[in-house]
């Protein structure tokens, strides 16, 4: 199991443990993180999955695709240089400890 730390707007933070190779949102819809919606169940066409990663460890993920960047640019909360969508992020051991910041909306 991979803990990853969510974040939301406030401060609070809410640590789950992922099983390796689940990806970020699916985990956070399975255990009612509110916050991440993955409207499309992560077939990259929602973008409601947005989060923040972590600016100190975003160069330990995979970098995002072709697709994953042009949907980000219709993200409904601002887009920071660490925007990424979660239903792209795959837990890992290396991502062990990660946290992730949710944004103040997905629509
Ligand atoms: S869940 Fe729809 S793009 Fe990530």
């Amino acid at each position: 199991m991979i803990r990853i730390h969510y974040v939301d707007p406030d401060g609070n933070t809410t640590t789950l443990n992922v099983p390796d190779g689940q990806n970020l949102m699916q985990a956070a819809v399975q255990n009612g993180i509110d916050g991440i919606v993955g409207e499309c169940g992560g077939s990259l066409v929602c973008a409601t999955c947005h989060c923040y990663v972590d600016p100190a460890r975003l160069s330990e993920l995979n970098p995002p695709t072709e697709e994953e960047l042009e949907l980000l640019e219709e993200v409904a909360a601002q887009r920071k240089d660490n925007s990424r969508l979660s239903c792209q992020i795959k837990a890992s051991a290396a991502l062990d400890n990660l946290s992730i910041t949710l944004p103040e909306t997905q629509y």
